[in-house]
């Protein structure tokens, strides 16, 4: 984002220079409009580069940031945290192993079978031992080793970090 952020300030200094030179009739007529008016052909060149510059930032720059944008979107959860790139992982392993039984509003996840992570937010640790364990404390079943290694480490950091946050 601060590179965007630089990318279109530079752009904006660029314009603005480019629009004054063009205003006055280019580097030399800078000079001359001090002693003379404007002439037609001058303010025929003005009409023009407005147009130009309105275009560039009409047009391309918003794609320009549009563009980024969509970029940066895909590591976003909804609430706004920054996901790494394993919890990105994490949030794959979670909707197709953990969304059918818990709800999660980070994943959009709706079950109903265990508890809904959003109230519990459980810790790493927490999520770890109950992949590894399985639970069957009363409240319904989950079953033991759904996923393990790394992926059971990606969503269990990626509940930590959303849980709640919605
Ligand atoms: C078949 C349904 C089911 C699936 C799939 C499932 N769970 Fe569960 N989960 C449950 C149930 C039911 C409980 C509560 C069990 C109890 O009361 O002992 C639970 C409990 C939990 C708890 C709370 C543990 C505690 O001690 O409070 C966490 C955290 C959890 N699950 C995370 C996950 C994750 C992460 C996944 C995906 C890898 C997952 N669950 C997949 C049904 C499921």
């Amino acid at each position: 984002m601060v590179a965007t952020a630089a990318f279109v300030i530079i752009f904006l200094a660029i314009g603005v220079a480019v629009v004054l030179i063009a205003m006055s009739g280019g580097p030399a007529g800078v000079r001359e409009n001090l002693l003379h008016r404007q002439s037609r052909g001058a303010s025929r060149t003005s009409s023009a580069s407005i147009a130009a510059v309105i275009a560039v930032f009409g047009l391309a720059l918003p794609a320009v940031v549009m563009v980024a944008n969509a970029e940066d979107g895909a590591k976003d959860a909804p609430g706004g945290a920054t996901l790494t790139a394993g919890e990105e992982n994490g949030r794959k392993v979670f909707a197709e192993l953990c969304s059918t039984c818990h709800a999660l509003a980070a994943s959009n996840a709706v079950g109903r079978v265990g508890p809904d992570l959003d109230q519990l937010r459980p810790p790493k640790e927490l999520t770890l031992n109950a992949i590894e364990q399985g639970r069957a404390q009363g409240r319904g079943q989950m079953p033991a080793g759904l996923v393990d290694g790394e992926d059971a480490e990606d969503v269990a950091e990626y509940i930590a970090k959303v849980a709640g946050r919605n």
